[in-house]
């Protein structure tokens, strides 16, 4: 770390800046100047290229978190600060996202922003040495994928579960699928397991979850993807709420390389934190002209709340034979390409009756290629040569559940 930490402190109101330079400046550290938002805030940043950045996140929030973003963009390696007086988490998990590595109440007492200042400079110093090769530390948080569309019936069940299945079988990768449906949880039924514990145990102070509780109501299935189950009753969601959920998340993320998150045809606060907390959101589509006008809407909803566009992967998924609109209808009509198609395949739903993914009953159908190289793109593992054709399954789910593991298949893969 920098023995003297070189900051610059932003924010749209002068006096306030002058108690924060003021306090840096008798803390020690080196204040190398303080500017309001925009072009003010990004200039001094690239004259100056601090340690660390001090933002105070205020209104025009929009501003403030634009700036947060340009800092972030322009000094990737300088993390930034943010501290606030506007009330409730949602200004907080924005700005999160934007960019901000530590989120303080105004107003801010001085050992709490020292403290800060020092936790994410180390928190910096840990990454570069990982980057470097210096370490052999384990990246602490896995990938948060956001299954999301904006009906019901589109196939989001369907592509969560087979790309946790794909993700863990082809790139032998840690996943751990939780089902959101606040309506009815069908990935317990896709993929044939009971449900004796679910995310509704779960409901009980957010500090006393651990680890070890959330653990307790998982579900190992036989293909190695971990499942945190919905409830079998709607009714038994009541008492979950959107901090449980990201409790259980970050637990997740931590022992996890990859955290699914399926999610109901409908919109609610557990959808929208599962929206904010995702590293990618994979945004399914159907072709159909009301599927496409709903995702359009979703993708505003997004721009809306400044979610980062690339983070929108928009996978166009064809639930039936007929389709009356051109892919490059689609791209034109939802103004972004597409990231990936899954066809038609009516193995997919046979591979629903057996209670199995289609990547494990019928690992060579066309719609078992499509999710697994889909998985390949998403995790950026490479797939290399198959040394051996895989075997296709075909066990019905009462029969899997007694026979136990389904064969793996020996497809190698290497980390790029
Ligand atoms: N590419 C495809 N080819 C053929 N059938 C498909 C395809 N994708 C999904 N299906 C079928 O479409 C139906 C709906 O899929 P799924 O349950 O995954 O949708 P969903 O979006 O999760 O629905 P809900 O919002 O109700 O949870 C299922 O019967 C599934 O088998
Ligand atoms: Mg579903």
């Amino acid at each position: 770390m920098a023995r003297n930490p070189r900051v610059i402190v932003i924010g749209p109101e002068p006096v306030n800046r002058d108690e924060v330079q003021k306090m840096l400046a008798l803390s020690g550290f080196s204040v190398l100047g303080e500017a309001g938002y925009g072009i003010e805030a990004v200039s001094l940043a690239k004259k100056s290229e601090p340690d660390v950045v001090v933002i105070a996140i205020e209104e025009p929030l929009i501003r403030a978190l634009q700036t947060v973003e340009a800092l972030a963009d322009l000094l990737p390696q300088s993390p930034i600060i943010g501290h606030s007086s506007i009330k409730g988490s949602g200004s907080m998990r924005r700005a999160m996202v934007a960019g901000v590595k530590d989120y303080l109440v105004s107003p801010v007492k001085e050992e709490e922003l020292i403290n800060s200042i020092h936790a994410v400079l180390a928190q910096e110093e840990r990454r570069r040495a990982r980057l470097a090769g210096e370490t052999d530390e384990p990246v602490a948080a896995g990938t948060v994928v956001t299954v999301f569309g904006a009906k019901g019936g589109i196939g989001k069940t369907t592509i969560a579960t087979n790309l946790a299945t794909a993700l863990v079988q082809k790139t032998k990768q840690s996943v751990v699928v939780v089902d959101l449906d606040t309506r009815f949880g069908d990935v317990a039924i896709l993929m044939d397991i009971p449900v004796e514990r679910s995310i509704a145990d779960l409901a009980m102070p957010e500090e006393d979850i651990t680890r070890e509780i959330v653990e307790e109501c998982t579900y190992t299935h036989n293909t190695g993807v971990t499942i945190l189950p919905a409830p079998i009753r709607p009714t038994d969601w009541r008492n979950v709420h959107a901090g449980h959920i990201e409790r259980v998340v970050t637990l997740l993320m931590q022992t996890h390389d990859y955290v699914i998150l399926d999610t109901p045809g409908t919109f609610n606060d557990i959808v929208a934190r599962a929206l904010e907390m995702a590293t990618m959101v994979v945004l399914i589509c159907t072709v159909d002209m009301a599927s496409l006008k709903d995702t359009l809407l979703a993708i505003d909803m997004l721009r809306s709340w400044n979610f980062p566009q690339d983070k929108i992967k928009l996978v166009i998924n064809s639930t039936n034979e007929a389709s009356n609109v051109q892919p490059q209808e689609i791209r034109r009509m939802l103004g972004r390409d597409v990231f990936w198609n899954v066809p038609y395949d009516r193995n997919i739903s046979a591979a629903t009756q057996l209670g199995m993914p289609v990547v494990v009953a019928k690992p060579q159908s066309k719609a078992s290629e499509s999710l697994t190289e889909m998985a390949y793109a998403l995790s950026g593992v490479r797939r290399q040569q198959q040394t051996t054709k895989p075997r296709e399954v075909q066990k019905s789910g009462f029969l899997s559940r007694i026979l136990g593991s389904v064969p793996e298949d020996k497809t190698e893969v290497s980390v790029e």
